[in-house]
Protein backbone atom coordinates (compact mmCIF):
# COMPACT_ATOMS: atom_id res chain seq x y z
CA UNK A 1 0.00 0.00 0.00
CA UNK A 2 1.29 3.51 -0.92
CA UNK A 3 0.83 6.58 1.27
CA UNK A 4 1.37 10.18 0.37
CA UNK A 5 2.62 12.41 3.53
CA UNK A 6 1.50 16.04 4.10
CA UNK A 7 0.50 16.26 0.42
CA UNK A 8 -0.11 20.27 -0.29
CA UNK A 9 -3.36 19.25 -2.70
CA UNK A 10 -6.06 20.81 -0.88
CA UNK A 11 -9.56 19.44 -0.65
CA UNK A 12 -11.34 22.88 -2.57
CA UNK A 13 -10.42 25.81 -0.45
CA UNK A 14 -12.25 23.41 2.55
CA UNK A 15 -8.65 22.23 3.92
CA UNK A 16 -5.18 19.83 4.12
CA UNK A 17 -5.11 16.56 2.80
CA UNK A 18 -2.57 14.85 5.53
CA UNK A 19 -2.54 11.13 4.33
CA UNK A 20 -4.24 9.43 0.94
CA UNK A 21 -4.24 5.59 1.26
CA UNK A 22 -6.03 3.58 -1.55
CA UNK A 23 -8.64 2.76 1.28
CA UNK A 24 -8.82 6.40 2.80
CA UNK A 25 -7.69 10.22 3.10
CA UNK A 26 -7.02 12.14 6.06
CA UNK A 27 -7.94 16.34 5.98
CA UNK A 28 -7.23 19.07 8.41
CA UNK A 29 -10.04 21.42 8.37
CA UNK A 30 -13.37 22.18 9.83
CA UNK A 31 -15.91 19.24 8.79
CA UNK A 32 -18.57 21.84 8.09
CA UNK A 33 -16.28 22.99 4.47
CA UNK A 34 -14.51 19.64 4.40
CA UNK A 35 -17.68 16.88 4.43
CA UNK A 36 -19.36 18.56 1.19
CA UNK A 37 -16.05 18.64 -0.62
CA UNK A 38 -15.56 15.24 -0.02
CA UNK A 39 -19.11 13.58 -1.32
CA UNK A 40 -18.26 16.68 -4.38
CA UNK A 41 -14.88 14.78 -4.99
CA UNK A 42 -16.40 11.33 -4.76
CA UNK A 43 -19.60 11.28 -5.98
CA UNK A 44 -20.20 8.82 -3.47
CA UNK A 45 -21.96 9.19 -0.14
CA UNK A 46 -21.08 7.61 3.31
CA UNK A 47 -22.42 4.41 4.97
CA UNK A 48 -21.50 5.05 8.49
CA UNK A 49 -20.44 8.74 9.77
CA UNK A 50 -19.22 8.34 13.65
CA UNK A 51 -19.25 11.68 15.08
CA UNK A 52 -17.57 12.10 18.53
CA UNK A 53 -17.48 15.93 19.05
CA UNK A 54 -15.62 17.90 21.87
CA UNK A 55 -18.66 17.50 24.95
CA UNK A 56 -18.77 20.89 25.93
CA UNK A 57 -16.37 20.43 29.40
CA UNK A 58 -15.83 23.90 29.00
CA UNK A 59 -12.01 23.68 29.31
CA UNK A 60 -8.94 22.66 27.41
CA UNK A 61 -8.24 19.44 26.44
CA UNK A 62 -4.64 18.56 27.15
CA UNK A 63 -2.82 15.41 25.53
CA UNK A 64 -2.24 12.57 28.37
CA UNK A 65 1.83 13.08 29.61
CA UNK A 66 1.93 9.28 29.61
CA UNK A 67 -0.55 6.33 29.76
CA UNK A 68 -0.83 6.26 33.79
CA UNK A 69 -0.01 9.79 34.27
CA UNK A 70 -2.02 12.21 35.86
CA UNK A 71 -0.23 15.41 34.47
CA UNK A 72 -1.38 17.07 31.42
CA UNK A 73 0.41 17.68 28.13
CA UNK A 74 0.25 20.20 25.98
CA UNK A 75 -3.67 21.34 24.94
CA UNK A 76 -4.77 19.25 21.97
CA UNK A 77 -7.74 20.78 21.37
CA UNK A 78 -10.03 23.22 23.49
CA UNK A 79 -13.60 22.30 24.96
CA UNK A 80 -15.24 25.59 25.73
CA UNK A 81 -17.63 27.02 23.38
CA UNK A 82 -19.26 30.09 25.76
CA UNK A 83 -22.22 27.81 27.02
CA UNK A 84 -24.55 25.19 25.66
CA UNK A 85 -25.97 27.17 23.37
CA UNK A 86 -22.87 28.21 21.42
CA UNK A 87 -21.98 24.88 21.72
CA UNK A 88 -25.14 23.79 20.26
CA UNK A 89 -24.90 26.69 17.48
CA UNK A 90 -21.67 25.12 16.67
CA UNK A 91 -23.30 21.50 16.65
CA UNK A 92 -26.58 21.83 14.27
CA UNK A 93 -24.65 23.11 10.31
CA UNK A 94 -22.17 20.22 11.24
CA UNK A 95 -25.20 17.51 11.70
CA UNK A 96 -26.81 19.11 8.20
CA UNK A 97 -23.36 18.33 6.47
CA UNK A 98 -23.06 15.32 7.80
CA UNK A 99 -27.19 13.57 7.25
CA UNK A 100 -26.47 15.32 3.56
CA UNK A 101 -23.59 13.02 3.56
CA UNK A 102 -25.31 9.80 4.08
CA UNK A 103 -26.20 7.22 2.14
CA UNK A 104 -29.81 6.23 1.48
CA UNK A 105 -29.12 3.54 3.94
CA UNK A 106 -26.24 5.03 5.64
CA UNK A 107 -26.55 5.88 9.84
CA UNK A 108 -24.98 8.61 11.95
CA UNK A 109 -23.57 7.72 15.26
CA UNK A 110 -23.15 10.79 17.69
CA UNK A 111 -21.24 9.90 20.60
CA UNK A 112 -21.73 12.64 23.51
CA UNK A 113 -22.27 12.68 27.18
CA UNK A 114 -24.77 13.78 29.84
CA UNK A 115 -23.87 17.70 29.13
CA UNK A 116 -24.80 18.28 26.35
CA UNK A 117 -27.27 15.04 24.78
CA UNK A 118 -30.45 15.50 25.87
CA UNK A 119 -29.96 19.37 24.17
CA UNK A 120 -28.30 17.63 20.96
CA UNK A 121 -31.46 14.52 20.45
CA UNK A 122 -34.03 17.66 20.40
CA UNK A 123 -31.48 19.30 18.25
CA UNK A 124 -31.04 16.10 15.86
CA UNK A 125 -34.22 14.99 15.63
CA UNK A 126 -35.00 18.89 14.05
CA UNK A 127 -31.86 17.69 11.59
CA UNK A 128 -33.11 14.37 10.68
CA UNK A 129 -36.74 14.59 11.49
CA UNK A 130 -38.21 12.61 14.58
CA UNK A 131 -38.89 9.10 12.46
CA UNK A 132 -35.28 9.12 12.15
CA UNK A 133 -33.99 7.99 14.97
CA UNK A 134 -33.01 4.98 15.42
CA UNK A 135 -31.49 4.21 18.71
CA UNK A 136 -29.61 5.25 22.04
CA UNK A 137 -26.58 3.81 22.97
CA UNK A 138 -25.69 3.49 26.69
CA UNK A 139 -21.99 3.13 26.77
CA UNK A 140 -20.91 2.23 30.54
CA UNK A 141 -16.97 2.94 30.10
CA UNK A 142 -16.27 1.15 33.13
CA UNK A 143 -14.75 3.67 35.02
CA UNK A 144 -15.85 4.55 38.80
CA UNK A 145 -18.32 6.80 40.03
CA UNK A 146 -16.80 9.77 42.36
CA UNK A 147 -19.67 11.89 42.74
CA UNK A 148 -20.25 12.50 46.58
CA UNK A 149 -23.52 15.00 46.38
CA UNK A 150 -25.12 13.50 43.65
CA UNK A 151 -25.41 10.11 41.78
CA UNK A 152 -21.90 9.42 39.65
CA UNK A 153 -22.34 9.44 35.99
CA UNK A 154 -20.86 6.71 34.77
CA UNK A 155 -22.31 6.47 31.54
CA UNK A 156 -22.19 8.17 27.60
CA UNK A 157 -24.55 7.96 24.65
CA UNK A 158 -24.49 7.53 21.11
CA UNK A 159 -27.65 8.61 19.33
CA UNK A 160 -28.33 6.94 15.96
CA UNK A 161 -29.95 8.50 13.25
CA UNK A 162 -30.87 7.13 9.67
CA UNK A 163 -33.38 8.62 6.99
CA UNK A 164 -34.28 4.65 5.71
CA UNK A 165 -33.71 1.52 6.68
CA UNK A 166 -30.29 1.18 8.28
CA UNK A 167 -27.16 -1.10 7.26
CA UNK A 168 -27.33 -3.28 10.31
CA UNK A 169 -25.80 -6.18 10.60
CA UNK A 170 -28.10 -7.86 13.16
CA UNK A 171 -26.06 -11.52 13.24
CA UNK A 172 -22.76 -10.33 13.52
CA UNK A 173 -21.06 -11.73 16.21
CA UNK A 174 -20.06 -8.54 17.62
CA UNK A 175 -23.56 -7.65 17.88
CA UNK A 176 -24.56 -10.16 20.70
CA UNK A 177 -23.84 -10.91 24.31
CA UNK A 178 -23.68 -13.51 26.73
CA UNK A 179 -26.90 -14.66 28.27
CA UNK A 180 -27.55 -13.77 31.92
CA UNK A 181 -26.09 -16.04 34.48
CA UNK A 182 -29.48 -17.01 36.10
CA UNK A 183 -30.99 -17.19 32.60
CA UNK A 184 -28.37 -20.01 31.55
CA UNK A 185 -29.55 -21.54 34.66
CA UNK A 186 -32.84 -21.52 34.31
CA UNK A 187 -33.50 -21.81 30.94
CA UNK A 188 -30.87 -24.04 29.12
CA UNK A 189 -30.82 -27.47 30.56
CA UNK A 190 -30.36 -29.31 27.71
CA UNK A 191 -27.34 -30.51 25.73
CA UNK A 192 -27.25 -31.48 22.18
CA UNK A 193 -25.39 -34.40 20.38
CA UNK A 194 -22.59 -31.95 20.41
CA UNK A 195 -22.52 -31.35 23.99
CA UNK A 196 -23.72 -27.20 23.32
CA UNK A 197 -26.54 -26.33 26.13
CA UNK A 198 -29.35 -25.22 24.12
CA UNK A 199 -33.36 -24.29 25.36
CA UNK A 200 -36.15 -24.52 23.05
CA UNK A 201 -39.62 -21.86 22.58
CA UNK A 202 -42.40 -22.37 20.58
CA UNK A 203 -44.16 -19.70 19.58
CA UNK A 204 -47.18 -19.71 17.33
CA UNK A 205 -46.75 -23.52 16.80
CA UNK A 206 -42.80 -23.22 16.04
CA UNK A 207 -40.25 -24.02 17.74
CA UNK A 208 -36.91 -22.33 18.14
CA UNK A 209 -33.91 -23.25 19.44
CA UNK A 210 -31.44 -21.23 21.63
CA UNK A 211 -27.73 -21.94 21.88
CA UNK A 212 -26.34 -20.58 25.35
CA UNK A 213 -22.26 -20.35 23.70
CA UNK A 214 -24.05 -18.12 21.07
CA UNK A 215 -25.46 -15.48 23.61
CA UNK A 216 -28.53 -13.38 22.66
CA UNK A 217 -29.13 -10.14 20.35
CA UNK A 218 -27.25 -7.50 21.63
CA UNK A 219 -29.15 -4.93 23.76
CA UNK A 220 -28.57 -0.98 24.07
CA UNK A 221 -26.41 -0.86 27.01
CA UNK A 222 -22.68 -1.35 26.23
CA UNK A 223 -20.66 -2.49 29.16
CA UNK A 224 -17.92 -4.56 28.08
CA UNK A 225 -15.76 -1.91 26.04
CA UNK A 226 -13.75 -0.38 28.53
CA UNK A 227 -12.45 2.81 28.62
CA UNK A 228 -8.59 3.95 27.60
CA UNK A 229 -8.21 4.19 31.15
CA UNK A 230 -10.96 1.81 33.19
CA UNK A 231 -9.56 -0.81 35.83
CA UNK A 232 -7.33 -2.27 32.88
CA UNK A 233 -5.77 0.27 30.41
CA UNK A 234 -5.79 -0.65 27.14
CA UNK A 235 -2.08 0.47 26.91
CA UNK A 236 -1.20 -0.95 23.41
CA UNK A 237 -3.51 1.79 21.48
CA UNK A 238 -3.04 4.52 23.48
CA UNK A 239 -1.91 7.14 21.67
CA UNK A 240 -1.96 10.08 24.49
CA UNK A 241 -4.70 11.65 22.99
CA UNK A 242 -7.46 13.46 25.06
CA UNK A 243 -10.90 11.81 24.89
CA UNK A 244 -9.61 8.35 22.61
CA UNK A 245 -12.10 5.69 22.40
CA UNK A 246 -11.34 2.18 22.51
CA UNK A 247 -11.03 0.22 19.60
CA UNK A 248 -13.20 -2.47 20.79
CA UNK A 249 -16.11 0.45 21.03
CA UNK A 250 -15.61 1.76 17.01
CA UNK A 251 -14.68 -1.86 16.03
CA UNK A 252 -18.79 -3.13 17.40
CA UNK A 253 -20.18 0.27 15.67
CA UNK A 254 -18.56 -0.24 12.16
CA UNK A 255 -19.24 -4.10 12.12
CA UNK A 256 -22.33 -3.49 12.85
CA UNK A 257 -23.38 -0.35 10.49
CA UNK A 258 -21.16 -1.20 7.48
CA UNK A 259 -20.52 -3.82 4.92
CA UNK A 260 -17.36 -4.53 3.45
CA UNK A 261 -17.46 -1.83 0.56
CA UNK A 262 -18.72 0.83 2.57
CA UNK A 263 -17.03 4.33 3.47
CA UNK A 264 -16.87 5.09 7.04
CA UNK A 265 -16.69 8.52 8.29
CA UNK A 266 -15.39 10.47 11.09
CA UNK A 267 -15.69 14.25 10.87
CA UNK A 268 -13.80 14.65 14.28
CA UNK A 269 -11.31 11.77 14.10
CA UNK A 270 -9.23 13.28 17.00
CA UNK A 271 -6.65 10.26 17.22
CA UNK A 272 -7.82 8.36 14.39
CA UNK A 273 -9.86 5.54 16.26
CA UNK A 274 -12.84 5.06 13.87
CA UNK A 275 -10.12 4.98 11.03
CA UNK A 276 -7.55 2.45 12.15
CA UNK A 277 -9.97 0.63 12.95
CA UNK A 278 -12.24 0.78 9.56
CA UNK A 279 -9.24 0.36 7.35
CA UNK A 280 -8.00 -2.89 9.33
CA UNK A 281 -11.61 -4.16 8.60
CA UNK A 282 -10.99 -3.41 4.96
CA UNK A 283 -13.44 -0.35 4.65
CA UNK A 284 -13.34 2.53 2.86
CA UNK A 285 -12.69 5.81 5.45
CA UNK A 286 -12.69 9.51 5.40
CA UNK A 287 -11.19 11.49 8.92
CA UNK A 288 -10.93 15.06 9.47
CA UNK A 289 -9.88 16.85 12.26
CA UNK A 290 -9.55 20.49 12.92
CA UNK A 291 -6.24 20.35 14.86
CA UNK A 292 -2.76 19.56 14.08
CA UNK A 293 -2.17 17.59 16.83
CA UNK A 294 -4.85 15.29 16.20
CA UNK A 295 -4.00 14.74 11.95
CA UNK A 296 -0.44 14.00 13.24
CA UNK A 297 -1.30 11.11 15.26
CA UNK A 298 -4.16 9.73 13.60
CA UNK A 299 -1.61 10.04 10.59
CA UNK A 300 1.03 8.00 12.17
CA UNK A 301 -1.62 5.41 13.74
CA UNK A 302 -2.70 5.10 10.19
CA UNK A 303 0.44 4.68 8.45
CA UNK A 304 1.75 2.01 11.57
CA UNK A 305 -1.36 0.55 10.67
CA UNK A 306 -0.89 0.23 6.77
CA UNK A 307 2.74 -1.04 7.31
CA UNK A 308 4.04 2.87 5.52
CA UNK A 309 6.71 4.43 6.82
CA UNK A 310 6.62 7.47 9.04
C1 LIG B 1 -13.74 13.96 21.45
S1 LIG B 1 -12.45 14.29 20.31
C2 LIG B 1 -12.49 12.88 19.25
C3 LIG B 1 -11.75 11.71 19.82
C4 LIG B 1 -11.71 10.51 18.87
N1 LIG B 1 -12.98 9.85 18.80
C5 LIG B 1 -10.64 9.53 19.27
O1 LIG B 1 -10.92 8.32 19.47
O2 LIG B 1 -9.47 9.91 19.40
C6 LIG B 1 -13.16 15.58 19.36
C7 LIG B 1 -12.32 16.07 18.21
O3 LIG B 1 -13.10 16.96 17.42
C8 LIG B 1 -12.22 17.87 16.81
N2 LIG B 1 -13.02 18.97 16.28
C9 LIG B 1 -13.69 19.92 16.96
N3 LIG B 1 -14.36 20.73 16.13
C10 LIG B 1 -14.12 20.26 14.87
C11 LIG B 1 -14.56 20.64 13.56
N4 LIG B 1 -15.39 21.68 13.40
N5 LIG B 1 -14.13 19.94 12.49
C12 LIG B 1 -13.28 18.89 12.65
N6 LIG B 1 -12.83 18.48 13.86
C13 LIG B 1 -13.26 19.14 14.96
C14 LIG B 1 -11.24 18.23 17.92
O4 LIG B 1 -10.03 18.76 17.42
C15 LIG B 1 -11.08 16.85 18.59
O5 LIG B 1 -9.94 16.19 18.10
Amino acid sequence: MSGRRRSSRGVGDAGVEVLATPAGGLYRGDCLAVVPELVRRAADRFDLVYVDPPFNTGSARGRRAGTGARARGPVAYRDAWGGLDAFLAMLKPRLVVLRDALSDHGSLWLHLDHRTVHDAKVLADGVFGRAAFRAEIVWVPGNGGRRRDAPSVTHQTILVYSQKAMIYNASDPWLRESYAATSLGMHFREVDAGGRRFRERTVGGKTYRYYADAGRRLGSVWADCPAMRANTPLVAETTGYPTQKPERLLERIVRAASLGESRVLDPMCGSGTTLAVAARLGRRWAGIDVGEDACRIAAARLRAAAGLRA
